[in-house]
């Protein structure tokens, strides 16, 4: 079973999939989330005739969370069975030849939460976070698909300010192609306990300073509304494969 977590206006996805039952997260132990756009609960069922785990909405360190509480829909749906993870969040470009309304697949990285859910010493390697042979699959369906996928570095941040121009120009020299405010420490959590991830970015919107206008979190929302749909054929064209005997 492949588990799936849908970030902000990425709801439209679990209308793909055949439902077979719900669960909400106060139900798995979940505090409901505070971000609007971002609905609690988990849905069980079938997606291209492969079977999944949604979890619609997240929770952030940035509502006062903590590390252990915003992963423990990891480790709950790894408790149901899945081996593997799919992540998809909302983010801020700041490559200029990604444009909003893409989607980015992350290649790696930056952790600059200064927060990790692991506890005690579990020395986790994060050498190759991403599951490449997964990624090659999804780069192959995109391309089959003639869908944009960029492959790139997310940085994420704790929030939930949007960032200043100067921390962009920063992000950028480290070697960010997209910023956000969670999926780093879900992926962390994934990796300690032996799951395959791979994890997608729905750029929404340029990095503050890259642009002229304003962030709005509306906009955000908006965006990542009507990129999904591309999301739903690539995540649907993989998992079909999937479901494919032999
Ligand atoms: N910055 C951080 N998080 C985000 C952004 C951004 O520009 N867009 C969507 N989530």
């Amino acid at each position: 079973m492949t588990g799936i977590v849908l970030g902000s206006g990425l709801g439209p996805l679990a209308d793909a999939v055949e439902v077979e039952r719900e669960v909400s997260f106060a139900v798995a132990g979940l505090p409901a989330s505070t971000v609007p756009g971002h609905s609690g609960k988990f849905v069980f069922g079938s997606l291209g005739g492969s079977p999944v785990v949604l979890m619609k909405g997240r929770v952030h360190l940035y509502e006062g969370h903590s590390p252990q509480t915003v992963t423990a829909g990891v480790r709950w749906m790894a408790g149901q069975g899945i081996k593997r993870l799919i992540l998809t969040n909302a983010a801020g470009t700041l490559n200029p030849d990604f444009h909003p309304g893409t989607w980015m697949m992350f290649c790696d990285h930056l952790n600059l939460t200064g927060a990790s859910p692991l506890e005690g010493a579990d020395f986790v390697d994060m050498s190759a976070a991403y599951d490449p042979a997964w990624c090659a699959v999804f780069r192959k369906a995109a391309l089959a698909l003639a869908m944009p996928l960029h492959e790139g570095v997310y940085a994420g941040l704790r929030g939930p300010q949007y960032e200043t121009p100067a921390e962009v120009r920063m992000l950028h020299t480290i070697g960010a192609d997209a910023v956000g405010m969670s999926t780093v420490l879900e992926t962390i959590q994934a990796r300690s306990l032996g799951l395959s991830v791979a994890a997608f970015s729905c750029l929404t919107n340029w990095a503050a300073g890259i642009s002229a206008t304003p962030l709005d979190h509306h906009e955000v929302v908006e965006t990542g509304r009507q990129a999904a749909q591309a999301m739903i054929s690539l995540l649907g064209k993989v998992l079909a494969e999937d479901a494919k005997p032999g």
